[in-house]
């Protein structure tokens, strides 16, 4: 029986606590009504008379070490539970947060739109399905135009009069057929071209559209509207326009922004000249003006297309343009506006 407590007593340099629930325990198996202490005091009467001096000893000094393994224990535990509480030097600098980023064709997008409210223009949207007169015959594309063909159009299949827009120039003619001149409309949104998917180009981008009508809208009105949009996206009013062709202005001109020869990366995007095109524009076809209900006699105006992706890729200079839809974080991520 000595030795059994003996035996107690050295187990008790071995035990340790994680948590007051565990002292509990403890506490519960040694020092309770049922507990060890109460049966070996119990048993001292059943202790022959000449041990009784020292079992009477031992268990004095086993409840002493309980008691003191009790006590410490409640203290340190007890220190540590508002250790945790106050763990944190309170004037030490946040976790970091993590914000979301804007997507770099909204940010383009969207400083773009900015630009032209300022000088008035409006928000105006389609649909991204459309039908063949709003995409193709109100915009003055002739029957046999190649843009109808297969390979440039998603069609639906069951209904061939049903296309995916291939450009936003169909909100022209939608905002045409219902509101009456001055129209100053921004449409921005998707398009979709059935072209293979490479570094250069892709099925699905963003186009922006702007329209302008109204009486004696001149051509030179259009060439001051893009200095001003050029001067204020790229810092600079130095373009240029080159002739082109659309069914539905006339005349037709690809614009030039002057970006200039100070880099490496300059010369490489300019491909050595210095000029980076930017988007096609012209002054709106009288037949599609009077295409939409307007009187193209006492009408005129003019019209632009950016390519949001396009202006992008120049911008940051972004080489592949798939990267903007595969929406890893690790680009995303990168993207503020900056002049330059
Ligand atoms: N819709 C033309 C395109 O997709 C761009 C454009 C818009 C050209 C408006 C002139 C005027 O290429």
């Amino acid at each position: 029986m000595i030795d059994k407590i003996k035996n107690h007593i050295n187990e008790l340099k071995t035990i340790s606590f994680q948590s007051l629930e565990e002292l509990e325990e403890f506490r519960i198996k040694f020092l309770g009504k049922k507990g060890l202490l109460t049966i070996f005091f119990s048993e001292f009467r059943e202790i022959p008379q000449e041990q009784k001096k020292e079992y009477g000893k031992t268990l004095n000094e086993f409840k002493l070490a309980v008691k003191e393994k009790y006590d410490k224990s409640k203290i340190s535990l007890s220190k540590n539970d508002k250790k945790n509480i106050f763990q944190d030097d309170l004037s030490k600098p946040g976790q970091p947060i993590n914000v979301g980023a804007h997507h770099p064709l909204s940010i383009v997008r969207d400083k773009v739109i900015d630009i032209f409210k300022m000088i008035g223009f409006e928000l105006s949207h389609g649909p991204d399905i459309e039908d063949d007169w709003h995409n193709f015959s109100a915009l003055n594309f002739p029957e046999d135009h190649p843009a109808r063909e297969m390979q440039d159009t998603f069609f639906i299949e069951t209904n061939p009069d049903i296309v995916l827009r291939t450009h936003t120039s169909t909100v022209q003619i939608r905002h045409m057929q219902s509101n009456e001149p001055p129209i100053r409309i921004l449409s921005p949104g998707r398009v979709f071209r059935n072209e293979a998917v490479s570094a250069r180009s892709h099925c699905v981008f963003h186009q922006i559209e702007g329209l302008y009508i109204n009486k004696n809208v001149s051509f030179a009105d259009l060439k001051q509207t893009l200095a001003y949009f050029t001067k204020s996206m790229f810092g600079t009013a130095k373009i240029r326009l080159r002739p082109s062709y659309f069914p539905f202005t006339e005349p037709s001109a690809e614009v030039d922004v002057y970006w200039g020869l100070n880099s490496e990366t300059d010369y490489r995007i300019t491909k050595g000249t210095g000029w980076l095109e930017i988007m096609g524009c012209g002054m709106v076809d009288p037949k599609v003006i009077s295409n939409c209900g307007i009187d193209a006699d006492e009408f005129t105006g003019f019209a632009f297309g950016i390519g949001v992706e396009r202006l992008a890729m120049l911008l940051y200079q972004i080489e592949d343009i798939r990267m903007f839809y595969e929406n890893d974080v690790r680009f995303l991520s990168q993207f503020k506006f900056s002049d330059r």
